[in-house]
């Protein structure tokens, strides 16, 4: 066994609404019926940070994201009495990013300035594409001209860190409509692109009946590599799978994920997972799924859906289902140190991916080629036990 090295930690807040449930999506998200629990959410997830500080004494925390869901469903006080709440019971490390995912219909005026004051520097607006007919095909509540009013209200504000969601292969869509979906989000400056190939996910309303005219397979990677070489033109590298941004500004929340970083996960059906240098030992833990579970019993017993070590023979796997989604990859003394095993452990499957032209050593690290790229699950395949 190699020493375990404790990682940069990461906290994740998951606000478990929206105003209506997009017929693709499999996140924990539930329609909105009502007037939203605020106060008795915040209250609850206090209550599971709380529960949760032991697991990660004296360690800063480096990001937040709330993620969700749609946390711009929640008013900037609430959002300021989470982070005022979390910032008394953990050092926040100098300039941390502090993440907010946003739905563009659920933007106001005046909104973005509260959101910022409460500490919230970067935002992630959930925008899929610019085309009408597409955003109705996917069930939004927002068209083109109020994704763009939205983005525009965050920039007045102040907030110039700023994600774009955009979703390809859309029903009805070619290359010259995907194309044009990424020139519009470029024309209103983001720092960063996220760039999703629309799957068909178990448990949603498209995969017990697809729509009519979905792209096929060579289509969609016809409209990812032009798409890739459009944003790469204007300033975007991609840097993992979907994820593309300018210089210095890549997602540092979500780089701790696909490090193999540590995160503590709060709200409803949230996950963690946190590594422990003395023992060697890294746990997951999760939360009750259902809004109504959780609001009922976070900060006790039954508040904790579940808490598992991830055993050492699963480690490569899991450490690979991360790493292998970066253009980066990743180093051996990485692999080790955020794994606590052995680089011999993985040799074999390494030399495979190499023999069969997936994975090469570049500079020190282990990098996908462009065919590894292409295969991501085959070669994450190769790691499992
Ligand atoms: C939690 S949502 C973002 C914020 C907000 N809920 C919204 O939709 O505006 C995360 C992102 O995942 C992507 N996504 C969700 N379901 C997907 C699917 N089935 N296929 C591809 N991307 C998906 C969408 O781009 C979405 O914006
Ligand atoms: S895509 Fe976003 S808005 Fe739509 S249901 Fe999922 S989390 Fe909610």
């Amino acid at each position: 066994m190699s020493a375990l090295v404790p990682p940069p930690l990461s906290l994740y807040i998951h606000i478990p609404w929206c105003v209506k449930k997009c017929p693709y999506c499999d996140f924990n998200s539930h329609g909105q019926s009502g007037a939203l629990p605020v106060d008795d959410y915040v209250a609850a997830l206090v209550r599971d940070l709380e529960q949760d500080l032991p697991q990660v004494w004296g360690r800063p925390v480096h990001s937040v994201f709330f993620g969700g869901g749609t946390p711009s469903l929640f008013p900037p006080e609430a959002i300021g009495a989470i982070l005022d709440a979390c910032s008394a019971r953990l050092t926040f490390h100098p300039g941390a990013e502090i993440t907010m995912e946003c739905n563009p219909g659920t933007a106001e005026h005046g909104r973005f300035e509260g959101y910022r004051a409460a500490g919230v520097n970067r935002v992630s607006f959930g925008i899929q594409s610019f085309d009408d007919v597409c955003l109705q095909r996917l069930g939004r509540i927002h068209d083109s001209a109020e994704a763009e009013r939205a983005v525009k209200l965050a920039q007045d504000a102040g907030l110039d860190n700023l994600n774009l969601d955009l979703m390809y292969a859309l029903p009805g869509q070619d290359l010259a409509m995907a194309l044009h979906d990424v020139e519009r989000a470029i024309a209103l400056q983001p720092t960063h692109l996220s760039h999703y190939q629309l799957t068909m996910e178990p448990n949603t309303q498209f995969f017990a009946r697809p729509p009519q005219g979905l792209p096929d397979e060579d289509t969609a990677w016809d409209i990812q590599e032009h798409c890739i070489e459009a944003m790469a033109a204007a300033g975007y590298a991609q840097y993992e799978v979907s994820a593309y941004a300018r210089p210095g500004r890549q997602c540092a929340h979500n780089l701790n994920y696909w490090r193999f970083g540590d995160y503590l996960g709060i709200g409803a059906g949230a996950h963690g997972k946190i590594s422990t240098g003395a023992t060697g030992e890294i746990r997951r833990r999760w939360k009750p799924k259902n809004p109504r579970d959780y609001l009922a019993t976070a900060g006790t017993a039954a508040g904790i859906g579940g808490d598992d070590p991830i055993a050492p023979e699963n480690r490569p796997f899991d450490y690979m289902l991360n790493a292998l989604r970066l253009v980066e990859g990743f180093s051996l003394a990485d692999f080790e140190a955020r794994t606590g095993l052995d680089r011999a452990v993985i040799a074999g499957e390494l030399a495979e991916a190499a023999r069969r032209g997936w994975l090469e050593a570049a500079g020190g690290r282990i990098v996908p080629t462009e065919l590894g790229r292409r295969f991501t699950n085959d070669v994450i395949g190769l790691f499992l036990k």
